[in-house]
């Protein structure tokens, strides 16, 4: 990272005044954007061959980061990996092989290797103390004890349960419904801790409803058994499935089904960027949301999905899922005031769009 801030520096030193030409006074005002704009790091992103970490991936590389990846690939996949990206196969349940990794020096770390499906954290919760809460602390101590003070953290919008107003800011009270949510918020309660007695600083992204995939359609990989609905419509779209369900069309919102903040994976990819050159910059940790303020019902994504597609998408109402808050909408006011962030991708046609492209390309391959 220094290395960088010195090379700006002398970017701008060489231009000695007064500029002799044209071409020397772009480089020295690209040099000062560069300066003022971005911090390229050396990093590594923990899941980084998983749906979100993927894109995440693409998205540092593209900004100029240098990215190593650590995955078990339990549910990543080897085809999500870039060339460009080192690959480390390991498990952040072996604290030496973390330690190991960690010890090759990073200016920080991203952290997405989590269990996610809520439904299941009810019925296993220990699965989630494992590998949510555990695999994190051991996240924590190894970057502690090799000297990395930055962390981006995948947090949710399951930290605060049952919306008492919409839409959710972060002061909004967090009391998780679902065990996954509570382990989210555990963690940010450590790394609150952390902050203060280790000097670590981190960036907790709470996310909506992620969903489309990478804009420019460089990710191919599909995730395996979805839980979500977009990746489920899209199953039914391309035939995996005969039909999907609709769970429950007698919610109080306009069509009856519940109603969701879907943010595209590039979108979000973005403000993992924006958030650790935040960090870096301010010395000083954040937590915020990172959704669009707005939402789309179960109906309007499948009637979108079945224009965009051309496929019929059968699909059939049944009873409610139980623990589905009829509307969830975030507010990103924070994020925008903080990082300037702001979703782009992330209306309907291009959720849908995207997604549809990686799910053809993917059973062309078939
Ligand atoms: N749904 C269906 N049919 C399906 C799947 C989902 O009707 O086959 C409905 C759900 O009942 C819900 C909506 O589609 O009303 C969205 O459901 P998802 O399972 O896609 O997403 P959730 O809103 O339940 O949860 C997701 C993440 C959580 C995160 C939350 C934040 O999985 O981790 O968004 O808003 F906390």
């Amino acid at each position: 990272m220094e290395h960088i801030v010195v090379l700006q520096c002398r970017q701008l030193h060489n231009a000695a005044f007064p500029l002799r030409s044209a071409a020397q006074a772009a480089n020295l005002v690209a040099g000062f954007y560069f300066f003022c704009y971005t911090i390229a790091m050396n990093t590594l992103i923990i899941g980084g061959a998983g749906y979100i970490g993927s894109h995440v991936v693409r998205e540092f590389l593209d900004q100029g980061h240098k990215v190593t990846v650590f995955d078990n690939l339990s549910s990543g996949l080897r085809e999500n990996l870039f060339p460009e990206a080192t690959f480390i196969h390991g498990s952040i349940m072996d604290y030496t092989a973390l330690v190991s990794a960690c010890k090759l020096g990073f200016d920080a770390a991203v952290h997405l290797a989590a269990s996610k499906a809520a439904g299941e954290s009810m019925i296993v919760p220990e699965k989630y103390s494992v590998n949510n809460i555990s695999g994190t602390i051991n996240i924590l101590n190894a970057l502690c004890e090799t000297g990395i003070q930055r962390l981006v953290f995948s947090s949710s919008a399951a930290v605060y349960g049952e919306p008492q107003y919409l839409p959710i800011d972060e002061k909004h009270p967090t009391i998780p419904q679902n065990y996954y949510g509570f382990t989210k918020l555990e963690i940010e309660h450590i790394m609150h801790w952390y902050d203060k007695l280790k000097g670590l600083h981190f960036a907790s992204l709470r996310y909506f409803n992620v969903a489309g995939y990478d804009i420019k359609g460089r990710i191919s990989g599909l995730e395996q058994n979805p839980a979500n609905l977009i990746p489920i419509v899209m199953e039914a779209a391309i035939g995996i499935r005969k039909e999907m369900q609709i769970y429950g069309d007698d919610y109080d919102t306009p069509d009856g089904t519940c109603i969701r903040d879907y943010i595209h994976v590039s979108d979000l990819s973005a403000a993992h960027a924006a958030a650790l050159d935040y960090i870096s910059k301010n010395n000083k940790s954040l937590t915020i949301n990172l959704g669009t303020g707005t939402g789309l019902s179960v109906k309007e994504i499948v009637e979108a999905a079945r224009r965009v597609t051309g496929k019929p998408i059968p699909a059939q109402v049944t009873g409610r899922r139980p623990g589905d808050p009829a509307k969830l909408a975030a507010s990103s006011k924070l994020a925008l005031e903080l990082l300037g962030w702001k979703a782009q991708y992330s209306d309907v046609d291009k959720l849908i769009k995207t997604s549809w492209e990686a799910y053809t390309k993917a059973a062309a391959k078939r």
